[in-house]
C-alpha cells in the first residue's frame, strides 16, 4: 500500500514564534492540512508527520488522525525521514510520498501523475521539481542524457549548478523498500553537515537503481514559507486562486478588496459577495445572495436570495430570502427560516425563527422558538438566563411582541399573543391573548417650571 511521511520537524526561526512552522495557516488552516488533503485527495490516507519542534502542538492539531514521529534533534532531511522507519517497515511492499509539511500546495494531481511516471520507469526515487526565475536557496536538479543524477543544494552547489533553473520541490515519491535502504546510507558530509534526503537519488544510482524527475508545470507547487512575509504571499496567493475559482463559477465581486474565502465554502451561480467579507469553512450559499460588505459567515447554510450586511453568522442555517443586517450577530445553532427579517442591532442565539418573523431592530432572542410572521418590537429582549440556567422562550405564530418587551424563560406564548411595549412577562399567555403589565401613568402638571423657579 502506499503512504506518506510529511516533515514537519523544522521551527521556522524567521517566523518569529513559538509553534511549529507547518502549523502557520493559509486561508484560514494550517499548511500541514494542505498537505494532508492533497495527501487524502489522491488517496493516500496511511500518514506518518515527523515532529521536532514543539512536537506537542503537532499531536494537539491531529488529534490522533494520523501517526506521528519525534525528530528529537534537527539533523537534516534525511535524518528526520529515518525517525518513520518503523512507520515504513510496517508494510514494504508499495510506495512512499515524502512532502514538506510548510509546502501548502502540493496537489493531489501531481501526486497522482507524478505516482504514474514513478510506477512506469521503475524508479528507486522519483523528486517532483518545477522550474523557476529565481532558483535561490533550493536544491538543483543535475540532469544527465537519460534522467538524473542528483541533486545539489544551495550550498555545496558549484557557480555552474547554481545557474540550473530546475529545482527540487522537496517532495518525492519512493519505493517504500528502497527507501528503508538507501536512508541507511546517508551520511551528513556536506556543507551543512546534515543528513541530505537527497543523496539518496545518487546513492541509488550508485547502487544501479533507477532515479527520475517529474517536472511539475505548476511552479506554485513548490511555494513554501519561510517567514512572515512569505506567509502573507502564500495568503494572498490562496485567496485569489479561491476567488478566480468562484468567478469561473459565476459568482460576481465587484471588488474583492477584504474577502477571504476559505478552501471548501460553496457559492451558488449569480450571488455577490461584497467586499471585507470572511466565508469561513463549512459554509454554503446559494444563488442570488447578497453577501457583505462587512460580514463574516462560519460553517453556515445559506439558501437562495439571502442578503446579508455587516453581519456575522456562525454555525447556523439562514433559510431562502432572509433579510439580515446591518449590525447583526447570529451566534450557533440556530435557524432563520424563510423570508424572514432581521434588522440592525440583534443578536440570535440558539434560536429558531418562524417564516416572515420580522425582528426589526435592536432584539436579543436567545434559547428561543419563534412562530411564523411573529413580529418583535425595538428593545425586545428574551431573559434566558437567570444567572444559573438557560430556559427556553416559545412565541406563537402571529404573535406580537411589543417594544421593549421581557420575556423571563422559561415562557411560553400562545398563538396570536399581544404583549404591551415595555411589559415584563413572567408567565405563560394563552392564544389571542394580551399581556399587559403596566403601573398607572401619573402626569404631574407644570413640574418643569417649579422645578427651575426653585433653583432660582
Ligand atoms: C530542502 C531540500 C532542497 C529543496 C527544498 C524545498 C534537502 C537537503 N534539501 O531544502 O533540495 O529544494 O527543501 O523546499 O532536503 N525538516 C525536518 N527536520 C530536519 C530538517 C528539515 O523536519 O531536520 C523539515 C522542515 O520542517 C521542512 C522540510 O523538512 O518542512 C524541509 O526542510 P528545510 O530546512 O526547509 O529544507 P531546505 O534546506 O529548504
Ligand atoms: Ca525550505
Amino acid at each position: 500500500m502506499n503512504k506518506a511521511v510529511i516533515l514537519a520537524g523544522g521551527q521556522g526561526k524567521r517566523m518569529k514564534a513559538d509553534m511549529p512552522k507547518p502549523l502557520f495557516k493559509v486561508l484560514g488552516e494550517p499548511m500541514l492540512e494542505w498537505v494532508i488533503s492533497a495527501c487524502e485527495g489522491s488517496g493516500i490516507s496511511d500518514i506518518c508527520v515527523i515532529k521536532g519542534f514543539k512536537g506537542e502542538m503537532i499531536d494537539e492539531y491531529l488529534g490522533g488522525r494520523y501517526t506521528t514521529a519525534l525528530q528529537a534533534e534537527r539533523l537534516g532531511t534525511g535524518h528526520a525521514v529515518m525517525q518513520a522507519i518503523p512507520f515504513l517497515k510496517e508494510d514494504t511492499d508499495g510506495n512512499t510520498l515524502v512532502l514538506c509539511g510548510d509546502a501548502p500546495f502540493i496537489d493531489a494531481e501531481t501526486i497522482r501523475e507524478s505516482l504514474m511516471l514513478h510506477k512506469q520507469n521503475g524508479n528507486a526515487v522519483t523528486v517532483i521539481t518545477a522550474e523557476l526565475d529565481d532558483p535561490f536557496g533550493y536544491g538543483r536538479i543535475i540532469r544527465t542524457k537519460g534522467g538524473i543524477s542528483g541533486i545539489v543544494e544551495q550550498k555545496d552547489a558549484t557557480d555552474e549548478q547554481k545557474a540550473i533553473r530546475e529545482v527540487n520541490s522537496g517532495a518525492y515519491w519512493f519505493n517504500t523498500a528502497d527507501l528503508i535502504d538507501l536512508l541507511g546510507k546517508i551520511t551528513n558530509d556536506n556543507a551543512q553537515n546534515e543528513y541530505y534526503l537527497t543523496d539518496t537519488i545518487s546513492l541509488a544510482i550508485a547502487e544501479g537503481k533507477n532515479a527520475g524527475a517529474y517536472k511539475s508545470e505548476n511552479a506554485d507547487i513548490i511555494k513554501g514559507a519561510n517567514d512572515r512575509k512569505d506567509l502573507l504571499e502564500l495568503n494572498t496567493y490562496a485567496r485569489m486562486a479561491v476567488i478566480d475559482k468562484h468567478l469561473a463559477n459565476g459568482v460576481e465581486f465587484t471588488c474583492t478588496d477584504g474577502v477571504i474565502i476559505e478552501r471548501d465554502v460553496e457559492i451558488s451561480a449569480g450571488s455577490e459577495i461584497l467586499p471585507n467579507t470572511i466565508l469561513r469553512r463549512g459554509t454554503k450559499i446559494g444563488s442570488g445572495c447578497k453577501i457583505g460588505p462587512f460580514s463574516v459567515v462560519e460553517n453556515c447554510t445559506v439558501g437562495d436570495n439571502v442578503v446579508m450586511n455587516t453581519a456575522q453568522a456562525y454555525d447556523s442555517v439562514i433559510e431562502d430570502g432572509v433579510t439580515i443586517g446591518p449590525y447583526v450577530h447570529i451566534r450557533p445553532d440556530s435557524t432563520i427560516r424563510s423570508n424572514a427579517h432581521i434588522g440592525d442591532f440583534v443578536e440570535i442565539k440558539n434560536s429558531s425563527i418562524g417564516e416572515k418573523t420580522a425582528i426589526a431592530h435592536l432584539a436579543y432572542i436567545g434559547d428561543s422558538d419563534l412562530g411564523k410572521k411573529v413580529n418583535i418590537g425595538a428593545g425586545a429582549v428574551t431573559v434566558n438566563f437567570d444567572g444559573v440556567e438557560k430556559s427556553r422562550c416559545t412565541i406563537g405564530d402571529y404573535s406580537f411582541v411589543g417594544s421593549n418587551t421581557s420575556l423571563i424563560a422559561p415562557i411560553k406564548l400562545g398563538k396570536g399573543v399581544y404583549t404591551a411595549a415595555g411589559t415584563t412577562v413572567t408567565r405563560n399567555v394563552p392564544d389571542y391573548a394580551l399581556a399587559i403589565d403596566r403601573g398607572e401613568l401619573k402626569v404631574n402638571e407644570g413640574y418643569t417650571l417649579r422645578k427651575m423657579n426653585k433653583k432660582k
